[in-house]
């Protein structure tokens, strides 16, 4: 594979579950775009929510992504709002294609069970309608993305095919 390859979606969707081992099916690395804001942080998403504002989680974000340009390809996996800022995909994109990997809302806040309450965004009153307003905010952007696949219809090793496949065509 010659450039990264960005997996996109809403928080549940399985960016990390199917990032991690598809990176290791392709032999190149994996980056979780969250767990390095973290480790540079020292803090959870939900603390840097929380204690320095979304804004400064956003400027972490960009600036991980600038550094992935100059990076070995690999696949990537941000957070779900990486998208919405047209600058991160217009700073990879090309060489790097972006996955979407679709799932209906309902079914992200199964996924996500306790873990939704690590998700800053999803910590509030009514978390299926937050969900669902970040996907209509966000559509048009995943919907950019170069292939689709719905998560709903393959499991985790038909995800990872599927991917691996439009990886393998296009290099
Ligand atoms: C966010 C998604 C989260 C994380 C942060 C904000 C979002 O990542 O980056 O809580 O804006 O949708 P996941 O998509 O991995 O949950």
């Amino acid at each position: 594979m010659k450039s990264h390859l960005v997996l996109v979606g809403l928080p549940g969707a399985g960016k990390t579950s199917v990032g991690k081992p598809l990176a290791e099916a392709l032999g190149c690395p994996f980056v979780d775009v969250d767990a390095e804001i973290e480790r540079r942080e020292g803090k959870t998403v939900r603390e840097i929510f929380a204690e320095l504002g979304e804004p400064h989680f956003r400027k972490r974000e960009r600036e991980i992504t600038k550094n992935l340009r100059d990076k070995p390809a690999a696949v990537v996996a941000p957070g779900g709002g990486w998208v919405a800022d047209p600058a991160n995909i217009a700073l990879l994109r090309p060489p790097a294609r972006l996955v979407y990997l679709k799932v209906r809302p309902s079914v992200a806040l199964a996924r996500l069970g306790k873990l939704r309450g690590t998700r800053p965004l999803l910590s509030r009153p009514d978390p299926l309608a937050e969900i669902t307003r970040l996907l209509e905010e966000r559509r048009v952007a995943y919907e950019s993305a170069d292939m689709a696949v719905d998560t709903e219809l393959f499991d985790l090793q038909g995800v990872i095919g599927k991917i691996a496949e439009l990886a393998s065509a296009g290099g």
